[in-house]
């Protein structure tokens, strides 16, 4: 079984959905640690429910992002991962931790990349009007959502739609998204992820 580690720093609710797949059996990887930057979110709750080990810590505590990292660093080593994938983690990745597992970092983000990178994703797609949507499932680099993209799902914005059904509607297609995706990375069925 491959080890992951999960990166969030909210609700989780993408946590829950991969450490499901995973005990259902349909993902083939153990999950080895939660990083969360924030103490109190409730992904910790869930983690805590779920049995997988945390680590939570505050970004102030530490001089630097390097010095976060280089924690971090530490302890995904410790407990063997091989792959990170964020899910809701709110924080750019530096260098430290690129360095250290390149081209095993993952993200996901709820849009059509390159469209309305950034925070709030959901309601920059809203208030400009596109008519379609989606998630996206991508590679981690220094940028803000830039990376090498894996896969994508579209939601058509159908009109009377509130912002609320669109982010219903995108979450719904990130819980099982986000799994399928590990997945076939997990599996090694990388062709289509390597253009
Ligand atoms: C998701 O919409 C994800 O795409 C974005 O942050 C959100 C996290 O939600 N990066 P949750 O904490 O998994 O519920």
């Amino acid at each position: 079984m491959t080890k992951i580690a999960l990166f969030a720093s909210g609700s989780g609710s993408n946590v829950q959905a991969i450490a499901e797949a995973v005990q259902a059996g349909s993902v083939p990887a153990e999950i080895v640690l939660i990083v969360c930057d924030k103490p109190e979110a409730f992904v910790l709750e869930r983690a805590d429910k779920l049995g997988i080990p945390t680590f939570a810590f505050l970004p102030r505590e530490y001089e630097s992002k390097e010095a976060f990292e280089t924690d971090i660093v530490s302890r995904l080593r410790a407990a063997g991962a091989e792959y990170v994938f964020l899910a809701g983690y709110m924080r750019l990745i530096g260098p430290t931790l690129l360095e250290a597992y390149r081209n095993r970092i993952v993200n996901i983000h709820p849009s059509l990349l390159p469209a309305f990178p950034g925070k709030d994703a959901i309601g920059q797609a809203f208030d400009a009007g596109v008519k379609i949507s989606g998630v996206t499932v991508h590679f981690v680099d220094e940028g803000m959502d830039t990376g090498p993209i894996i896969d994508q799902e579209c939601v058509r914005i159908d009109s009377g739609m509130t912002r609320d059904d669109l982010q219903k509607a995108i979450q719904q297609i990130e819980h099982s998204l986000y799994p399928n995706v590990i997945t076939n990375l997990l599996n090694g069925n990388r062709e289509d992820y390597n253009r």
